[in-house]
């Protein structure tokens, strides 16, 4: 049974880093990139607005009234045919399984902190060299870095909500926004700082297919957490009398404006000093070491400055992505948190050894089917498939399952007269635009 429960604080600053992730620092500026900017961005803000602040408030809504783990929530909730709708909650696995790249990842940016410290890559064909070889070939290396990353988000997990996930959120997002918010300011002395906000504001249409309307609104998902039962989980630990409206509010404008803000200052710095914003999904990894490099010594300071914000933004989406699972072996069979960490931790570490491997020469080869490598694939299922499932499934439960009079008596108080327009929203708009996306994105990635 649970009794932690978060401050008001700490549960908007862990929901928040939750959200804010590599989706926003790494993620977002290179799709912004390949999109063209502008056009790209306005879609992006305005299915944030449309889609992802519904969802996220049908989200917290099942969380906050649930008070279990995402499986039970999903039970207790729905008034006939519990036996089926309980498998909705089992949408929580997806978190496991981003994890298994997503830490392999974070072990990169670990190396990246250390390897900028003494030195950085002359210019860009050096840069690549580096983080290929790295990828390619030094799996030692990845190893010894994901398996950090396994201690750290382990060791949070066993600690509980309060004493772990609020008390890392309390020091990291705190410093990770004083990070970027240095960053930035010093890019707004740069001249290349109009440039940026002219890429990524001034709208392009030339630049936009249907094909941008689906990866901005599969990267509204992934980037607001939603569809997993992360924000559900944390929300069955949120206070008692608590306004759903208002901390959605604070999530979803602390995630875009992150966001916003990592934008237009990796622009500005890549226009400076670097070659221009389409790069690809290298662009953290490759052209922005390169930038830093023209800096001279200021240059590795930014850059470990950079790659640490980078580091915590991922920490604390991680823990959120295994805490669901954790919760559900705690809720359901009674296992003792420790226990529970330890085995989801154990998880995604030894299967993410083989999403590692999957990049790595010599392995890669039996871990490639279709095309595709293990660690893509992983990719592709989870973020393509699963999360947009997911915020279907919510969208359909809340508006159509739940009984009325309970989702009513919650939100018409905090939403007022926009309740209706919420309602609807989550009724008609968001289960025709997600089945779009759903098939589109599985046609397209
Ligand atoms: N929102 C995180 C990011 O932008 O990197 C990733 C994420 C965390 C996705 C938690 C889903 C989730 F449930």
């Amino acid at each position: 049974m649970k009794i932690a429960r978060f401050s008001r604080v700490g549960f908007i600053l862990a929901a928040a880093g939750s959200a804010v992730g590599l989706g926003n620092i790494w993620k977002f500026p290179y799709i912004a990139g390949e999109y063209g900017g502008g056009a790209f961005v306005l879609i992006y803000l305005f299915t944030v607005l449309l889609i992802g602040f519904s969802i996220m408030i049908a989200e917290m809504l099942i969380g906050y009234l649930g008070r279990r783990d995402t499986v039970t929530s999903f039970e207790e909730l729905s008034p006939r045919h519990k036996h089926l709708w309980k498998f909705a909650g089992f949408q929580s696995l997806a978190g496991l399984f981003i994890m298994i790249f997503y830490s392999v990842v974070i072990g990169w940016i670990f190396n990246y902190i250390v390897t900028s410290l003494s030195s950085l890559p002359s210019n860009v064909q050096e840069a690549e060299v580096i983080f290929n070889a790295m990828l390619h070939t030094d799996a030692l290396t990845q190893l010894f870095y994901h398996t950090i990353a396994f201690v750290w988000i382990t060791y949070v997990l066993t600690k509980g909500v309060k004493g772990g996930i609020e008390k890392m959120n309390f020091v990291l997002m705190p410093t990770l926004m004083l990070i970027l918010g240095g960053l930035f300011l010093y890019a707004t002395t740069l001249d290349a700082f109009s440039q940026a906000v002219e890429f990524m504001f001034y709208p392009d249409w030339s630049k936009i297919n249907s094909n941008a309307f689906v990866v901005a609104v599969g990267h509204a998902f992934f980037t607001l957490s939603l569809g997993m039962g992360a924000i559900m989980t944390y929300s069955a630990s949120m206070q008692k009398n608590s306004n759903l409206v208002k901390n959605a509010f604070w999530v979803v404008f602390l995630d875009t404006s992150i966001a916003i803000v990592a934008g237009l200052m990796l622009f500005t710095f890549l226009y400076q000093y670097g070659s221009g914003p389409a790069q690809g999904p290298g662009l953290v990894f490759i052209s922005l070491p390169a930038a830093f490099y023209e800096m001279g010594i200021l240059g590795n300071v930014f850059a470990v400055l950079f790659f640490l914000a980078l580091a915590f933004a991922g920490l604390t989406s991680a823990v959120s992505l295994v805490e669901p699972m954790v919760q559900y072996f705690i809720d359901r069979f009674s296992w003792s948190r420790l226990k529970s960490s330890i085995y989801m931790g154990l998880f995604f570490y030894l299967v993410g050894v083989a999403a590692l491997l999957s990049n790595v020469d010599g392995y890669k080869e039996a871990l490639t089917w279709g095309g595709k490598n293990f660690f893509d694939w992983v990719d592709y299922v989870t973020a393509a498939i699963m999360l947009p499932v997911g915020g279907l499934l919510m969208a359909i439960f809340v508006g159509f399952v739940m009984e009325k009079s309970r989702v009513e008596s919650v939100m018409r108080p905090q939403l007022g007269w926009a309740f209706d327009a919420w309602y609807f929203s989550l009724r008609y708009v968001t289960p025709v635009a997600m089945f779009v996306v759903i098939i589109s994105l599985m046609g397209i990635i």
